[in-house]
């Protein structure tokens, strides 16, 4: 998405080698109208799957997850995390090691809010390794509902987020691609719909 990659080419800031900073329009100051484009995009690119709800990952993918849902015309749902495992029959659990922030916590869902007839996508800001990916499906399978694909507002292709996915046989709907961080420069995959510098 053009408008996307513009936006992180002028106000995105290069952290370290793997970690790219968006405080300004997405991590801790949203820009809504990108947002609502955001939201739009992925909206129509599974406009035909029978999406029933939008679910996203407390607490950045929250903005993203909102518009689509939005534009889908369907509920949303926020997986909590938890610091710990909570014994529940209500609530549906598991383990989630993010190797970007170095913790570990319990991806949490009410048991009663997806079920069979469910045919989810899950959405959020970042893809990087995966885990919090892999993890929210894992809690979807477990309520027995079906995965449309992931969509996210940035992917870092140097990671290996996107071919956990593929292994699963998910689809990945990444709205930029990061190539590469290296030596403080945010280089984009070239593709169409993501051209280069
Ligand atoms: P992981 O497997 O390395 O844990 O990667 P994952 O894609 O699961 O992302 C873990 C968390 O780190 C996510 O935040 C994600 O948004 C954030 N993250 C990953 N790479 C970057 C990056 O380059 N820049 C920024 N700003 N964040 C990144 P989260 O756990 O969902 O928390 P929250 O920030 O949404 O509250």
């Amino acid at each position: 998405m053009d408008q996307l990659i513009d936006r992180i080419k002028s106000d995105g800031y290069v952290e370290n080698d793997e970690i790219l900073k968006v405080d300004s329009f997405i991590n801790h100051q949203v820009d809504v109208n990108l947002m609502l484009a955001a939201g739009k995009d992925i909206a129509n690119h599974f406009k035909d799957q029978g999406i029933t709800k939008v679910v996203t990952i407390e607490s950045s993918g929250i903005s993203p997850a909102l518009m689509s849902a939005m534009a889908l015309d369907v509920p949303m749902i926020v997986l909590k995390k938890q610091p710990s495992k909570i014994l529940n029959k209500d609530l549906l659990q598991t383990e989630i090691t993010s190797f970007t922030k170095e913790i570990n916590y319990e991806l949490t869902i009410k048991n009663h809010l997806i079920n069979e007839n469910d045919h989810v996508l899950i959405v959020d800001d970042f893809m990087a390794n995966g885990e919090t990916a892999t993890g929210a499906l894992r809690l979807i399978r477990a309520a027995h509902a079906t995965v449309a694909g992931v969509a996210v507002l940035i992917e870092k292709t140097f990671q290996n987020g996107s071919s956990k996915l593929k292994e699963q046989g998910i689809e990945l709907y990444s709205l930029a691609k990061i190539k590469s961080l290296k030596n403080g420069k945010i280089e984009f995959e070239r593709s169409v719909s993501n051209p280069p510098l």
